[in-house]
């Protein structure tokens, strides 16, 4: 029997981390089990860590502020990653600009609430919703020097309605992300 090792970084409310963790943790999908060995935050008031507490997944806290430059946050990054020996790192909402210090040593994937390489960076759900396009999309990529630019693995998008608004916009997008990150994490762990 084959288990796969996952590490979870995220920065805020978590709810891609409680997905994975209810749609993955120890659970045998075509005979390879998926463990949610660790997760990581850079913020210490994160509602995410109460999701780590509740289903007993070891935690680590790096707050980003105590560190002078990136290189040295990703630095420590790296070796927390590192003592998981994790089989990939996934990015659920973590909201830090990466360093070739982690992105030449940890093998990562990210999720993303646009159709890149539209909407890059910050409040993408915002700027993708108030654009002239009539559709709204998610992306799962690797992580690579570029900021959401790394190789994209899996993606979809839906039709804006006429009568949509920013919230029912941003529940189609948390409905799609819960769909495609585990999605992408199998399709990558399954074959490895
Ligand atoms: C998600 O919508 C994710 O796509 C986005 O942060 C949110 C985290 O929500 N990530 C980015 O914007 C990365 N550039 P969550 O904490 O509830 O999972």
């Amino acid at each position: 029997m084959s288990v796969k090792k996952i590490v979870i970084l995220f920065s805020g409310v978590g709810t891609n981390l409680q997905n994975i963790i209810s749609k993955l943790h120890k659970k045998k999908i075509h005979s390879v089990t998926y463990e949610v060995v660790g997760a990581i935050c850079n913020k210490k008031e994160a509602q995410g860590i109460n999701i780590c507490k509740k289903h007993h997944i070891p935690f680590t806290l790096i707050e980003h502020k105590t560190y002078n430059s990136r290189e040295e946050f990703d630095k420590e990054l790296v070796r927390q990653i590192q003592k998981f020996d994790p089989d990939i790192t996934v990015l659920a909402g973590f909201m830090r600009i990466l360093t070739s210090v982690f992105t030449k040593n940890i093998k990562a994937i990210n999720l993303h609430p646009s159709i890149l390489p539209l909407f890059k960076g910050e409040n993408a759900i915002q700027r993708s919703f108030e654009s002239d396009m009539k559709i709204g999309g998610v992306s799962v990529h690797f992580v690579s020097d570029e900021l959401d630019g790394g190789n994209i693995i899996l993606q979809e998008c839906f039709q804006k309605e006429e009568s949509q608004t920013l919230q029912s916009f941003q529940n189609k997008i948390k409905q799609l992300e819960f769909e495609l990150l585990p999605k992408a994490i199998i399709k990558i762990l399954k074959d490895k």
